[in-house]
């Protein structure tokens, strides 16, 4: 409970926790084995993160930064005052900053499933926006979520960044961005980044970065699953690859096996061939028409959208209708 004047509120919806163990276990059993990109983040695999958003390889970051930084008068222009952001995603990062920064909100809203990390990401922000309302709240966000009540009546600006909706299915990014127009309401906006489209040779150097850095984060999700699960993969016993599909317009990841090898998962004995593939994560890129497209049949219209010189990365302003 708060009251209305106080500045941090944390609500717990008390997220379901899966079944890690049945969930790794069912994804091994399928052809190609999979493996969810949940397990990309634990404390090193953040780290890891933090330095590929730095690596000269990967441009989305960069360039989505760059879009900020030369069209947030623009955006603030247009969302106006007395907003609430609602971020998808904690963020600890230059860019709800940045936003923080220009749009002066009156409250933030981050919604994370990863309660400590939500915790200390909001009470830091609360500390360094001393005026700013900051109501986090621990939810899984692909699910419907009910705003603190303290931001009844504002108008709500939903924060998605870094192209994370190309990590969704695009079936799937559908039904989250349509629950996002729900939870927003009629009249919200959105600001969205979505990586475009491009040659293939720019697309698979930034997902094979020759400091070997995205390798060492697709291979440490091996550890993580060694330590939480008690498995025995052999990390060094994998190799790390991603391509670019044309068409599925994705980039995949994977695990290649590079030998014939039997990992035990929960009690069972896994057999990888030679050369097998484990499957961890895919990021789709959108054409400005086709995310368009994509908005479009969620209930958002797009009302700004802003690309940088080489069209590699697009950013957008939604509005719900
Ligand atoms: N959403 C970003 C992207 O697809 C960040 C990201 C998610 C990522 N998983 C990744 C980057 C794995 C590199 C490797 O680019």
């Amino acid at each position: 409970m708060s009251t209305p004047d106080q500045q941090f509120a944390f609500y717990d919806l008390h997220p379901p926790m899966d079944d890690m163990t049945a969930e790794v276990c069912s994804g091994m059993r399928e052809s190609p084995k999979k493996l969810s990109p949940k397990f990309f983040y634990d404390e090193r695999g953040s780290q890891l993160f933090e330095a590929i958003t730095r690596l000269d390889a990967y441009y989305p970051t960069r360039t989505e930064l760059g879009l900020f930084d030369a069209h947030l008068e623009e955006i603030t222009q247009t969302i106006g005052l007395d907003s609430c952001v609602v971020e998808y995603g904690s963020g600890s990062s230059l860019k709800i900053r940045k936003l923080l920064q220009a749009l002066s909100p009156s409250a933030y809203v981050p919604i994370d499933i990863s309660k400590d990390f939500l915790l200390h990401n909001a009470r830091t922000l609360a500390e360094d926006f001393p005026a700013l309302h900051v109501f986090p709240v621990c939810a899984d966000f692909s699910q419907a979520i009910a705003l603190p009540p303290q931001t009844d009546g504002m108008h709500r600006v939903g924060f998605f960044p870094g192209s994370s909706i190309g990590n969704f299915e695009p079936e799937p990014a559908r039904t989250f961005l349509a629950r996002v127009a729900g939870t927003l309401g009629s009249g919200g906006h959105l600001l969205i980044g979505v990586d475009c489209k491009k040659d293939t040779k720019t697309l698979e150097l930034a997902y094979n970065d020759p400091e070997g850095v995205t390798a060492q984060f697709n291979l440490n999700a091996l550890v993580h699953l060694n330590r939480v699960l008690n498995t025995d993969f052999d990390p060094q016993a994998f190799a790390h690859e991603a391509h670019y599909n044309e068409s599925y317009g994705c980039i995949q990841m994977f695990l290649r096996s590079l030998v014939d090898q039997r990992v035990d998962v929960c009690g069972e004995h896994i057999h990888f061939c030679a050369g097998e593939r484990l499957h961890t994560e895919n990021s789709y890129k959108y054409t400005p028409a086709e995310f368009g497209q994509l908005a479009g049949s969620a209930g958002f219209d797009i009302q700004r959208q802003w690309l940088d010189d080489s069209n590699y990365f697009g950013l957008y302003l939604l509005r719900a209708r």
